[in-house]
């Protein structure tokens, strides 16, 4: 068994995107310029935001935070993001998600202009990434594709089960291993709370992708022997042994599934580390103008 060593990776990467921004402002381009937007005070909102603006400094991109109270009204939200459409020097920018109720999130991101859009959550990237456009793909399912590349893990012609459909991580995930690439060709099955037969689709995996949100749900009998476990999870569960008072923990039993495996993401630092890697990724896209112009 192979552990995934997402945080080596991302640092790597990071150090990639830094010589190329070094190279930009060497040749007299503006640094790339990210705004990220928090509202009201999400503990793990902050910490996640707080880790963007860390990640923008080792990359050499200009970063700013803008935050509100979680009481702003859509309107007051709907204005701020005109704004940084608008604004020249930001190239791209993303509101933190979840936001609160009152607001609705599919509201938000359709009005962020896609071209700054390096979340990847606008109909229009989520289109065209589905159809193999050119186009800023959504973090988490990048950060997946950068580790199976970085690897050499084999995918064409595999079969390759994607456990959770959510906008953000299953449904890309299912279309970018679909999709006619390396990473990708393979044979992708999605599977979620309707499902029927979940251990018997993942015990016929070559690679299971488990986002659905639930600790420890893939277990040892439902791996077959070989295969390549991606965990997706970072539920806080309560730890009073710890400082924080929660163990982050993933959707496979670690333990167990590790030596049935041929590689596998730990929780954490597997795949956390990079999904705020591929932002930066996207934020260098962005700042190049190399998708949209
Ligand atoms: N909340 C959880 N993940 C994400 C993400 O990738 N982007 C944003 N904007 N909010 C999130």
């Amino acid at each position: 068994m192979q552990l995934i060593d997402g945080k080596a990776i991302a640092e790597q990467v990071k150090q990639e995107i830094a010589a190329q921004v070094a190279e930009m402002v060497a040749n007299g381009q503006k640094r790339p310029h990210l705004a990220a937007i928090l509202v009201g005070h999400d503990g793990g909102s902050e910490t996640y935001v707080a880790n963007k603006v860390k990640a923008c400094e080792v990359c050499g991109f200009t970063s700013t935070l803008i935050r509100f109270e979680a009481d702003i009204t859509e309107e007051e939200l709907l204005a701020k993001v005109k704004e940084l459409n608008e604004d020249d020097d930001v190239d791209g920018f993303i509101v933190q998600l979840p936001l609160p109720k009152h607001i609705n999130e599919q509201h938000v991101i359709e009005a962020i202009d896609y071209r700054k859009d390096v979340d990847g959550f606008h109909p229009i990237n989520v289109g065209r990434m589905n159809i193999g456009l050119p186009c800023f793909v959504s973090a988490t399912p990048n950060g997946i594709l950068e580790l199976l590349k970085r690897y050499n893990i084999e995918t064409k012609g595999k079969k390759c089960v994607v456990l959770g459909r959510s906008n953000i991580v299953g449904k890309p995930m299912a279309a970018l291993l679909m999709q006619k690439a390396y990473p990708g060709d393979c044979t992708v099955t999605v599977c979620h709370s309707h499902t029927a037969n979940i251990k018997e689709e993942c015990q016929a995996a070559d690679i299971i992708v488990a986002a659905l949100g639930q600790p420890e749900f893939v277990t040892a009998d439902m791996v077959k022997p070989g295969a390549v476990i991606i965990d997706v999870g970072t539920t806080r569960v309560p730890d009073s042994t710890r400082k924080s008072g929660f163990k982050l923990t993933g959707d496979v039993k670690f333990d167990e599934v590790a030596p049935k495996c041929s590689f596998i993401t730990p929780v954490p630092g597997g795949v956390g580390p990079m999904t705020i890697c591929s932002l930066m990724k996207n934020t260098l896209l962005a700042g190049e103008k190399v998708i949209y112009k």
